[in-house]
């Protein structure tokens, strides 16, 4: 009953791994257009696990039939060249998980989508954000002002004045992100730029890149007569908020646990959960694949594409089965170049030796390999090219769920628990993933060809190591130079993340300001607003900003910004317990991560700490007029938790850019 691990190989860009589309570049001179559609489709994850009901995009772009696959629809973008989409939405009415229609938004049709390009650079008209959704039949949110060219279509455009990076898009429906994006509404757009070519061209990286896109399932076994939302080997999803059973007494999720006055009546089935962690691992949409690689350099651009799951990533030797990491035998060390922001200003080194995750007496992590939370990502190269032939690797993640509070010594850690545990109704999941630990196995096969340059090497001298010690490098870096923001004159705001009750007596997690939003539900202050609550966070175009986010929860929380790429200044303890709209703080601020050092749009932030980011407000060139929302009169964005469930539930607020 459990997977076979390792016995399919890992699906790569392609007709019959992930479908790249093919723009149309004549309908408009000087852009690339493509027509897309969103429809369901069945495919299997596994050899051993029968197909699943899917979402997900397709290329319809030369009127052929779409090829659906899962992440299909890749884009693949270059600066300086606009992109033109057009979504056709072909969702049938009925959603193939369970749908709460009971948080704010997600009444109304199933259906809606609308796509957001992560990482894009884009007017706020073409952001896709949630309330931009629209439906097969033309229905649509109040922010949608780019129909396209039929009803049940919309149009998008993407200046790509960007350098290059690994962006993608997923779906961003007010209400049912995180289920759409879970069944399969996301892909890759990958942005390149002269730069890039030329470190190809001079084989400073290597022009064999493959992308990783880490996730994760559950599946439908069909032994639970009340999971009425899918049939066997469906995506399965959680459906029950319910107390955790939770052996080390560490988590309080859930009504039992609550203060009193903290519940009010019965939950709704199907309801949101406060996170949602698969059992089955996923890379390129497959479990458990294996990938051979040549004694040379691999380019891997890596998404943590998890709805809530952090990933802390290690590459060892496999032990005698070639299933299992030995975790005393190092693989080859990551050289780190970029990160979802572009290129780093010096690469960086890590893996070298792996380091398990450990963490400090506050629950933050300190010790780490390549930490991503979910929607970051990494460019990261690893040269294979003196490991033995034959010999075979496991790629390995040892991150607790939920991040950093779950317990190590328990099940949940591993992935291979009843759901129960983590706020849903017992999965009793077909897929029953041995482990979330071990994602992708490499298997060394000779090298066809000649050995490659030895130019990795150079990278490796410039790098910087390990993720504390103190850039001093002046220069040597190939890597391009990057601009540093000032804080010079720069408006500040405090801001909150905040973890508290909503109506019903569930966990919710919200954004706020470090002004007392009200009370909770129990009767005490709360600092966090929900989404809908008027903009706070409303700064002038062109304008630079300092943000100290205040980390009131016990969760890291990945906070993603839509339209800007900030810097993070420093990271410092303060005591929450202590917090009443200022911060006591406990100890001095550090800097950021060698390999955070570059530009992000997605920042982990953890309990406890303020993290202080810099970003400038400015707005994308393009060649028409781009009027303000309606609903709110200004350019309409939004910054969030990117753990979807937070983000949902109701982790998300107004970023209104006024001109
Ligand atoms: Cu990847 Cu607003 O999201
Ligand atoms: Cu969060």
């Amino acid at each position: 009953r459990n997977l076979r691990k390792f016995i399919q190989a890992l699906p790569g860009l392609g007709p019959a791994g992930i479908p790249v589309a093919t723009p149309d570049t004549t309908t408009f001179p000087g852009a690339d257009h493509y027509r897309l559609e969103a429809a369901e489709f069945e495919q299997s994850f596994h050899p051993d696990l029968p197909p699943s009901r899917l979402w997900g995009y397709a290329d319809v772009t030369a009127g052929q039939s779409p090829n659906h696959r899962y992440l299909g629809g890749v884009i693949v973008a270059k600066q300086g060249r606009p992109v033109r989409l057009t979504l056709f939405n072909r969702l049938p009415s009925g959603h193939p998980l369970p749908v709460d229609t009971t948080i704010p938004g997600a009444e109304g049709p199933k259906n809606r989508i609308t796509a957001h390009l992560h990482g894009g650079f884009v007017p706020w008209t073409s952001d896709g954000g949630p309330f931009s959704w629209f439906t097969p039949e033309g229905a649509h949110g109040e922010s949608f002002l780019n129909a396209g060219p039929v009803p049940g279509s919309a149009a998008y455009y993407y200046p790509n004045d960007q350098s290059a990076r690994l962006v993608w898009y997923h779906d961003h429906a007010l209400g049912t992100t995180r289920l759409n994006a879970y069944a399969g509404l996301a892909s890759a757009y990958i942005l390149r730029d002269d730069v890039e070519l030329g470190l190809i061209d001079a084989s400073f990286i290597p022009s064999r890149e493959i992308p990783l896109i880490i996730q994760e399932k559950s599946f439908v076994d069909g032994s639970d007569p009340n999971y009425v939302f899918g049939r066997r080997g469906d995506l399965w999803y959680p459906y029950r908020y319910e107390k955790a059973s939770d052996p080390t007494g560490r988590w309080d999720y859930g009504p039992d646990d609550d203060p009193p006055g903290a519940v009010s009546g019965p939950l709704p089935i199907p309801s949101v959960v406060p996170e949602f962690f698969g059992d089955t691992s996923m890379v390129n949409g497959a479990a458990y694949p294996y990938l051979e690689v040549e004694p040379r350099h691999y380019r891997f651009r890596i998404l943590n594409g998890s709805n809530a799951r952090f990933l802390n990533l290690q590459l060892y030797y496999s032990d005698a089965s070639g299933s299992e990491a030995d975790l005393s035998r190092a693989g080859p060390a990551f050289v780190q170049i970029g990160t979802e922001g572009g290129f780093l200003p010096f690469p960086v080194l890590l893996n070298d030796p792996p380091q398990q995750i450990t963490f400090d007496e506050n629950g933050n992590a300190n010790r780490y390999t390549l930490l991503l939370g979910p929607a970051e990502r990494a460019d990261v190269i690893i040269d294979f090219s003196d490991v033995p032939l034959g010999a075979k690797l496991i790629l390995y993640s040892d991150a607790p769920a939920p991040f950093p509070s779950g317990d190590p010594r328990n099940d949940y850690f591993t992935g291979d628990a009843d759901q129960t545990a983590i706020g849903g109704a017992p999965s009793t999941p077909l897929g029953q993933g041995p482990n979330t630990r071990t994602l992708l196995q490499f298997r060394v096969v000779p090298r066809v060809g000649s050995a490659d340059p030895r130019t990795l090497d150079v990278l490796r001298a410039n790098a910087m190591r390990g993720a504390s010690e103190d850039h001093s490098r002046g220069g040597g870096s190939i890597l391009p130079r990057i601009e540093k923001l000032s804080p010079r004159g720069a408006r500040v705001r405090n801001l909150t993340l905040n973890e508290d009750f909503d109506d019903l007596g569930r966990l919710i997690q919200r954004l706020g300001t470090a002004e007392q939003a009200g009370l909770d539900t129990q009767g005490l202050p709360t600092w966090g607003r929900n989404y809908s609550a008027p903009a706070t966070e409303n700064p002038t175009a062109g304008s630079v900003e300092v943000w100290n986010v205040f980390n009131l929860t016990g969760d890291t929380h990945p906070i993603h910004f839509h339209l800007v790429n900030v810097q993070i200044l420093s990271r410092r303890p303060f005591d929450p317990e202590l917090w009443d709209g200022t911060p006591t703080f406990t100890g001095p601020a550090r800097g950021p991560d060698a390999n955070e050092r570059g530009f992000k749009e997605t920042v982990r932030m953890n309990p406890g700490e303020c993290t202080t980011v810099i970003m400038r407000f400015d707005l994308p060139d393009v060649p028409f007029s781009v009027p303000p929302s309606p609903r709110t009169g200004g350019h309409e964005y939004v910054w969030h938790c990117h753990i979807l469930e937070h983000e949902e539930h109701d982790m998300m607020r107004p970023l209104i850019v006024e001109s």
